[in-house]
């Protein structure tokens, strides 16, 4: 069967991956989670203190991408997961502390080339089901399938801090909105690579929808353009 290349962009926390991974399952695509890339670097970055007081090292980080290396490995799971260095970091990248600086880290081009390229390699047969923020404009910009979620901050502040509730980790709702308002901006706002809208993208608000009509919705339109 004909396969195509399916990019879901979006805000924080709009319910991405949920969806790209449902999607990927049902068409027994590659589902690649961009964002977890990112939070890897960030946690390479903070654990080898080249993050402090609040501000990330960039020269240092910069230096030190060669010594990254990332990969996702499936180990039983239903979810391929990501490894830096050989160590399944999936759990760790999670954490409000790596979302805390995870797009300061974005905005570093260095850090972006070297992602993009490892993603457009990945995606390179097709068959691929990719979300993130820039997927639909720089890295797959002729995708046959291009998705724009988006909900409002509350409901997507909400949904997070139910999760990292429900990992056990002790954040307020506060915390957890002002991280998602703080990295909107920081996403939006970049020189390279900024969240936005491709001209051909499919703007989905999901503020009131399921997941099941969120799945729905995205299969009807990857299946008319199989
Ligand atoms: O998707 P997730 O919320 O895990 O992404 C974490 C962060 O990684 C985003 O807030 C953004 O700063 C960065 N990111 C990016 N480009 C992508 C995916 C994620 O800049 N394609």
């Amino acid at each position: 069967m004909h396969k195509i290349t399916i990019a879901i962009d979006g805000y924080s926390s709009t319910g991405k991956s949920t969806v790209a991974k449902q999607l990927a399952d049902w068409l027994e695509y590659v589902y690649v989670d961009t964002g977890a890339m990112y939070r890897a670097v960030t946690l390479y970055a903070m654990r080898t203190k080249m993050i402090a007081e609040g501000k990330v090292d960039t020269p240092k980080l910069i230096a030190a991408l060669p010594q990254i290396n990332l990969q996702f490995k499936r180990e039983g799971g239903a979810k391929a997961e990501i490894h830096l260095n050989g160590e399944n970091v999936e759990k760790d990248i999670r954490h409000l502390n790596v979302s805390e600086y995870v797009s300061p880290v974005a905005t570093i081009s260095e850090v972006r080339r070297k992602l993009v390229e490892q993603q457009q390699q990945m995606g390179e047969g097709k068959g691929v089901v990719m979300d993130g923020r820039d997927i639909g404009t720089v890295v797959f910009p002729n995708a046959e399938l291009k998705i724009f979620m988006t909900a409002s901050a509350e409901q997507r502040a909400q949904r997070r801090y139910n999760e990292l509730l429900e990992r056990g980790d002790t954040v307020t709702y506060q915390e957890v909105l002002e991280n998602v308002l703080e990295r909107d901006h920081i996403d939006s706002t970049r020189k390279d690579s900024p969240l936005r809208k491709a001209k051909d993208a499919i703007e989905i608000d999901n503020s009131e929808m399921n997941l099941e009509d969120q799945f729905h919705t995205i299969l009807q339109l990857a299946k008319d353009r199989i």
